[in-house]
């Protein structure tokens, strides 16, 4: 009996030891766009596979400080130089820039960012190997679709991580048509209950992006592909449209206690969060600013892409002036150590261990530029916010975060020392924004697991069962008029009007003849008449 017992336990110790056996898998990971914040948010995923053991061969744009035995980097280098294309000047003074011309900004720097890393030397190596092997591709999904032909090029199956959230073609990649009537485009900030108007603009600029996407963004990314994988491909190579189809699991920097519930299928998986750490030790100077201040702390960071040295110098000027009237110290990553005259109660460095700063109970607000990652760090740690967003997807958080009632926003152009300190004040002093952000919080921490843990689970799931059509709907495969059912209604107005249009006809040809023979009657008899 006992025997049996042991015997028992040593099999369901070698069942739960097995999955580790053997199970080092090689992984090629891409995040070919340069923007720091990205590389940052996705290193996350990187590193945890590292830990489980994978190997990983890694194409990005950021030398890693953390150097592992099974980590191989291929970096783009040069990378791209985006500030040069698109200057960060203009950053400041744009105010408004419709959506229509973010829409094709995104699309130009996907394609020209695609092409710089498919030049450099050492990508296009990858490309031509003989010798390398995969068992599956990450890659960041954003506007990178040529690099989707790795996945044919190793002939494994893909797995994407959506930086910015969803999207309309992510849903399309996994069989699902986003309702327009409740869904709002990826760039507006609208909730799910549109007015008349909202709703037309919706469908109108959702409309614009899948059409001009279909027929000319991603024609585009087809011609980079082709020019720079042919030749390493047997036989023709597929359409990057197909690929997308191909994908196997999407993981999405969305989170549903602070994104709108939308439709979804197995293969979409929110990871918002995933990058959200325990708090690490600080710095001695640091822990001692933020322990030592009795009316508490703010700390102001415009993000990675934005230096505060790019700041226009009036600005920093008024900012250390609204600053120096506060009570609250100040921590601000400020990237040059000349900034002028530095109020006493104001700390600057270069670098800061975000996570771990707004961590400390002390910190009574976070000034910041509004970018996903910091937003959502503020939200764990349920710090009020002051939001002055600048570009990209910057105002819709904003606006998310303002109408949540944990933050207040400001326009950049026309900050004034007064209105600074006003809104400071107001947000620290006015009990209400720091009780939706501890609300706030406590639905953001509430997970089954952590995120990060989820998204590693999913990854390794899917090489496990070397892709997963499964988790997708046929309705990625079909075409349009299937999944809108205008065949079946096509094939109903017919016989519709079949049904009614015959019969009707022949009725009145009946009806004709009838009366035709009638009159011909009527004819006769009046010609026998005469
Ligand atoms: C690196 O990979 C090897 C072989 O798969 C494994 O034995 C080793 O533990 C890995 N190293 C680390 C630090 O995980
Ligand atoms: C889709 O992926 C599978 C592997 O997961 C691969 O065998 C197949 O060729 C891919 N199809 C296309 C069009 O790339
Ligand atoms: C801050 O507090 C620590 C002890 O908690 C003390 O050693 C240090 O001198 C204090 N610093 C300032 C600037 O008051
Ligand atoms: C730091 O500021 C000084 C003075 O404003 C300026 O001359 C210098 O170029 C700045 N350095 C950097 C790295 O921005």
């Amino acid at each position: 009996m006992e025997m049996q017992l042991q015997w028992k336990c040593w099999i369901l110790i070698f069942l739960i030891g097995l999955p580790e056996f053997g199970s080092a898998s090689r992984i090629l990971f891409m995040g070919p766009f340069p923007a720091p914040s990205h590389w940052l948010w996705l290193e996350h995923f990187q590193n945890d596979l590292l830990r489980k053991g994978h190997h990983v061969t890694s194409v990005n744009n950021h030398p890693t400080k953390h150097p592992h035995e099974n980590l191989t980097e291929i970096i783009i280098s040069p990378s791209f130089d985006i500030p040069k294309h698109f200057p960060k000047e203009n950053i400041f003074s744009m105010q408004f820039v419709s959506d229509f011309n973010n829409l094709e900004l995104w699309w130009t720097i996907g394609l020209m960012t695609t092409e710089h890393a498919f030049k450099d030397p050492k990508v296009k190596k990858l490309i031509e190997s003989k010798d390398d092997h995969f068992d599956l591709v990450i890659l960041e999904q954003f506007f990178h679709e040529a690099f989707l032909m790795f996945g044919k090029r190793f002939n494994c199956p893909v797995v994407t991580i959506g930086t910015m959230g969803y999207a309309d073609n992510i849903d399309h990649a996994m069989g699902i048509l986003t309702p327009w009537s409740l869904i709002p485009h990826l760039l507006l900030s609208h909730t799910d209950r549109m007015t008349f108007a909202q709703r037309s603009y919706n469908a109108y600029l959702s409309l614009y992006d899948a059409v001009l996407r279909r027929w000319v963004y991603l024609p585009k990314m087809q011609k980079l592909a082709e020019k720079y994988f042919r030749g390493s491909i047997e036989g023709p190579l597929p359409n990057v449209l197909d690929l997308e189809r191909n994908i196997s699991l999407v993981l999405i920097n969305a989170h549903r206690s602070v994104d709108l519930p939308r439709p979804s299928m197995p293969g979409l998986i929110d990871v918002g969060g995933a990058h959200i750490q325990k708090p690490k030790k600080l710095p001695t100077d640091l822990q001692n600013f933020l322990d030592n201040a009795t009316y508490g702390v703010i700390y102001f960071s415009m993000g990675s892409y934005v230096k505060s040295t790019d700041l226009p110098q009036e600005k920093t000027a008024q900012i250390l002036k609204a600053f120096g009237q506060l009570k609250q110290q100040v921590i601000w990553k400020f990237e040059n150590d000349s900034i002028g005259d530095l109020p006493s109660n104001v700390m600057i460095k270069k670098w800061m261990p975000q996570n771990d700063i707004l961590a400390h109970p002390n910190v009574k607000l976070f000034i910041t530029h509004g970018g996903i990652f910091g937003t959502q760090e503020g939200i764990y740690w349920g710090v009020p916010m002051l939001c002055v967003p600048l570009y990209g997807d910057q105002h819709r958080n904003t606006i998310k975060s303002v109408r949540e009632g944990y933050a207040r926003s400001l326009v950049f152009s026309k900050l004034t020392t007064d209105d600074l300190v006003r809104n400071i004040e107001t947000l620290i002093n006015d009990p209400q924004y720091k009780r939706s952000a501890l609300e706030v919080s406590q639905r953001f921490r509430d997970n089954p697991i952590h995120p990060l843990d989820e998204a590693t689970f999913w990854i390794e799931y899917i090489i496990r069962h070397r892709g997963a059509r499964h988790l997708k709907s046929q309705g990625a495969f079909i075409p349009l008029h299937q999944y809108l059912l205008l065949d079946v209604l096509g094939c109903l107005l017919l016989g519709a009007f079949l049904a009614i249009w015959l019969p009707w006809r022949m009725i009145r040809r009946v009806h004709k003849w009838w009366l035709k023979g009638e009159t011909s009657d009527k004819l006769k008899e009046s010609k026998k008449r005469l």
